[in-house]
């Protein structure tokens, strides 16, 4: 079965409805990608995501309105990445690129770098200093990557980027690249193989713009085919302090907790606005408390784990649904949940428990929990008080 079958899966003509196990991007999806003969079939099994029903947060929103969560955190390197980059690196194999190279808020670098090593290809990622999530860190270095950070913002590290690859013969793996578009287009493809037909809305974070707009072209592109009728109506979600596309101009210092989408200039900006236009959609702010009010919901109400930045489409779809956005019909609305929340421990854990050890002494330790160790009815697991909407 592949695995995007949380939901009653419709068979397609795409080859994701062959049973078996999951192949990864490029073969499960050969014949809609720039693939021939001679690019490599590299994989790490990424792609065929999850797309799981909510069972709280959607079901509390006012309106007729079913909630589903793409769960992009559970690619390779733990984000929506892995799909481009694949692509992208086949093809700067095919080509017998020397190097890669990309800027990078974070998970960018993390599967440039994953992907680069299992191709064997030197990569150089370039991101900006003191705002990336540690754990993104830690996988590009890993992964073997030259690391370079610049006294900057992304918008800074992506210019110098741009000029390095204008005069070396590097391959850029930024969403600049179209083969990382046609990677992520594949998303959409299984969204639409999962459920039998599109959402209503489709809601993303935006940061550099590749995302939404990649997401679209696939929508168009299944539409094409005559594998979908109506396309969703897409809904992009900046962050108040980085949120160049709702202003309407660049922002020279972007400001945001959620640094995967710290960005004040992004690459796709025009490619974007004309998705979001031609979809009927839309795109709003989020504030910093809405986000973390929606990565604590989505962490402790539906058991998923995710970077803050992820949770800007959640705090976005809260925010509609609470002004009546979504109307009095029934609707699908499908929020991409972009990368992991191992990512960052340091933002999960900002407001953590104390963890002061106590007596490894059964009582001791039902006692520091706030359990009764004398009830007779529930004798250890007494449930905690589940945390109030956001207890964080
Ligand atoms: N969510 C996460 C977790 C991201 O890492 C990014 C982008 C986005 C959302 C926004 O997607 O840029 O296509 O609009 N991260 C890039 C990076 C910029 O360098 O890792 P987008």
């Amino acid at each position: 079965m592949p695995r995007t079958a949380a939901v009653g899966a419709a068979p397609t003509a795409t080859s994701s409805s062959r049973p078996g196990p999951w192949r990864g991007v490029i073969a499960e999806y050969a014949g809609l990608l720039p693939v021939t003969d001679q690019t490599p079939r590299l994989t790490l099994l990424e792609g065929g995501t999850p797309l799981v029903e909510s069972v709280r947060i959607g079901p509390g929103l006012l309106g007729r309105i079913r909630l589903l969560f793409k769960c992009e955190g559970q690619n390779p390197t733990g984000s929506f990445k892995d799909r481009g980059m694949v692509v992208a690196v086949a093809k700067a194999m095919e080509e017998g690129a020397q190097a890669t190279i990309c800027a990078s808020t974070g998970n960018t670098s993390a599967s440039a770098a994953a992907y680069s090593a299992r191709a064997g290809i030197p990569c150089l990622v370039v991101i900006p200093h003191g705002h990336i999530a540690l754990g993104k860190l830690a996988q590009a270095v890993r992964h073997g990557a030259r690391v370079v950070c610049v006294d900057g913002n992304f918008d800074d590290g992506l210019r110098v980027v741009r000029e390095i690859v204008r005069d070396h013969p590097i391959a850029l793996l930024n969403s600049l690249n179209p083969y990382r578009m046609d990677g992520q287009k594949t998303a959409a493809f299984e969204v639409v193989d999962a459920l039998g037909e599109a959402p209503t809305y489709h809601a993303l974070p935006v940061g550099n713009a590749g995302n939404i707009t990649a997401y679209w072209w696939g929508y168009c592109h299944y539409r094409e085919l005559g594998l979908v009728g109506l396309p969703p109506r897409m809904l992009g979600f900046q962050a108040e302090g980085a949120a160049p596309l709702v202003r309407g101009q660049p922002v020279a210092q972007p400001e945001t907790r959620a640094t995967a989408i710290r960005i004040g200039n992004p690459a796709r900006w025009q490619d974007a606005m004309r998705a979001i236009h031609e979809s009927r959609g839309g795109v709003s702010t989020v504030s910093e408390e809405e986000i973390r009010n929606a990565y604590c919901r989505l962490a402790a109400e539906e058991g998923i784990f995710v970077e803050a930045a992820s949770a800007a489409s959640v705090a976005g779809v809260i925010r509609l649904a609470g002004r009546g956005f979504f109307g009095d019909g029934p609707v699908t609305v499908v929020c991409t949940l972009t990368g992991h929340g191992l990512k960052d421990p340091e933002y999960a854990l900002e407001d953590g428990p104390s963890l002061e050890p106590v007596e490894p002494r059964a009582e001791a330790v039902l006692e520091h929990a706030g359990m009764s160790p004398h009830s007779t009815a529930t004798p250890a697991l007494a449930p905690c008080e589940p945390p109030a909407g956001g207890g964080c």
